[in-house]
Formats: structure tokens, C-alpha cells, sequence
């Protein structure tokens, strides 16, 4: 395995692999590896023939009140687990190299980013979009993996794939859940024991609101008050940041229930800002 920071070599390897006809595969990262990435990882491993693990803390998608300088980073954690699961390279670039003096070039969507975490977090897509952009282009992967967890990055990746005609295909893998259903994140380590404990409530959350789509209720505002509940009831000093529920293509915010449905949240337990969302289709037979 190999580990490389520089992205001119990152590139000039790249290139030359692919004119030796392999097939790159590229899994990207900001580090603090989990079992969301490592099943990435090893559905890359199975498809490619030389897999690039890129980890890379991006500024660009922090807002300066966000959590930039303390994302937990342990690259020699990491580095072990992508030697078990047998990664060919690791891009790990300087901040430096990736945005040197003088930068001003950025990707940005006009629509997908104005919906769920957007809001929130102003300027986030621009730093992913552009930040995955360049990977692109110094990586020059044949195939890239994306989790399911982020659903509105994996979308806006797809249509930045697609607007920018990039030759690569993207394939998204499934989230990945601790025992109790609390989806895999680096951000889990921030919570103190008990917001641990609290913080299944968004996927209970998530399994109410599919519980009632599934009863028959079609009333988008009564689901998300009652998922509001039972948060609270959960997490009482949690901060919901939003409860959504929206067409998984365009993420347009739904009042009536359709037939393929994202309920998507992100939730404040103690300093840890969580995400979460669950794609729900139903039947459209049974209106209440
Ligand atoms: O999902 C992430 O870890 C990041 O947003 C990504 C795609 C690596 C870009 O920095």
C-alpha cells in the first residue's frame, strides 16, 4: 500500500495506471474510518483493480462556526484499517497543495443545495462539490462510492457527475447502522455516554414515520410533528435542526405522501450535529 501526498504525483500515478487499462476505483474521505466506509471500501476492492482511499479534512465545507479543527482525525488508525482491507493507495493531500495561495475557482449547484442540511449549513455543497471536483480530476477514478447517510451529497455528486460530463460512475452503498440502529459516523465520537443512548432517536424516529406511512397516514406535517415528539420524548435537550420529508430525486419538501418518499433529519445531541434519513415507497391505495 502506498501513501501519497502530493497531488501532482497522485495524478501522474493515476494516469499511468489508466493507461496500463486498470480500473480505478475511488473511495473519498475525511478519515476517522467506520464500517460506513469500510463497506465502501470493500465493494470497491471487489469491483477495481486498484483502489484509492482519499482522506482528506476539507476547510472548504466547514462554516466558521463548524467543527473543522476538532473532526476527529487518527490517520494511523486509519492506515491500518486500509492495509486489512487491502487499499492499493491512500491520498492524503496538505490542505496546502490541495488550496494553494491564490485559489478562487469553486462548483456550485444552483437547486439540490437549497433543501435539508444546505439550509443550514450555508456553503457546504460549494466546498464538497468542489473539493470531490478536484479529487476527481487528480484521482481519475474509473468508478467512486458514496454513502447513502449523506443522501443529498450523494445526489448532488450525481448530478455534478452528470452536469460536468464526468467520466465516472458512482455508486452509492447503503447506510450503515451500530446494533441499535444509530447510523455509522466520525461525528458518533463527540457523544458523552447518555447523548449516546439518546441519539437512537432519530432512527426511532425514522421507524415511527415509516410506521405510520405504512398505517395509511398521507399527512406530511402530522408525521414530522410526531417525529418532533418523539425525539423529545427521547432527547429532551435535543436541537432539531430539520425533520423533512421529500422527493428523493429533487429533494423538494412534500406535503402529501407519494409513492417513493426520503424522511430525512438532522439532529443536535450535545455538541454533535447528527444526520440521518430513511427512503420510504409505498403503495398509493390507502388514503386516510
Ligand atoms: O462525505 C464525506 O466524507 C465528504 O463530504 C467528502 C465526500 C469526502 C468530501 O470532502
Amino acid at each position: 500500500m502506498q501513501l501519497i501526498r502530493s497531488v501532482k504525483k497522485m495524478q501522474n500515478l493515476s494516469l499511468k495506471l489508466k493507461r496500463k487499462g486498470k480500473k480505478i476505483g475511488f473511495v473519498p474521505t475525511m478519515g476517522f474510518l467506520h464500517e460506513g466506509h469500510l463497506s465502501l471500501v470493500e465493494r470497491c476492492r471487489k469491483d477495481c483493480d486498484i483502489l484509492v482511499v482519499s482522506i482528506f479534512v476539507n476547510p472548504t465545507q466547514f462554516g466558521p462556526r463548524e467543527d473543522y479543527k476538532s473532526y476527529p482525525r487518527d490517520l494511523k488508525r486509519d492506515i491500518k484499517l486500509c492495509k486489512k482491507y487491502n487499499v492499493d493507495i491512500i491520498f492524503y493531500p496538505d490542505v496546502k497543495d490541495m488550496y494553494p495561495e491564490g485559489f478562487e475557482t469553486y462548483v456550485e449547484l444552483e437547486k439540490l443545495p437549497n433543501h435539508l442540511c444546505g439550509l443550514s449549513r450555508p456553503g457546504h455543497f460549494r466546498g464538497v462539490a468542489t473539493v470531490v471536483t478536484k479529487l476527481f480530476n487528480i484521482v481519475q477514478p474509473d468508478v467512486a462510492y458514496f454513502g447513502e447517510k449523506d443522501w443529498q451529497q450523494l445526489k448532488i455528486i450525481e448530478k455534478l457527475v452528470r452536469d460536468l460530463n464526468f467520466p465516472i460512475r458512482i455508486k452509492s452503498g447503503k447506510i450503515i447502522r451500530e446494533r441499535d440502529g444509530l447510523a455509522m459516523s466520525s461525528r458518533n465520537k463527540y457523544l458523552s455516554e447518555k447523548e449516546r443512548k439518546e441519539a437512537i432517536c432519530l432512527y426511532k424516529s425514522l421507524l415511527f414515520a415509516k410506521e405510520l406511512i405504512e398505517k395509511g397516514e398521507r399527512d406530511v406535517s402530522k408525521i414530522k410533528r410526531k417525529m418532533r415528539e418523539l425525539i423529545l420524548k427521547i432527547a429532551p435537550k435535543a436541537k432539531v435542526d430539520y425533520i423533512e420529508i421529500v422527493d428523493p430525486e429533487t429533494l423538494e419538501s412534500l406535503s402529501r405522501i407519494k409513492e417513493r418518499n426520503l424522511v430525512a433529519l438532522a439532529v443536535k445531541i450535545g455538541v454533535a450535529r447528527l444526520i440521518d434519513n430513511m427512503l420510504i415507497k409505498v403503495k398509493l391505495t390507502k388514503e386516510i
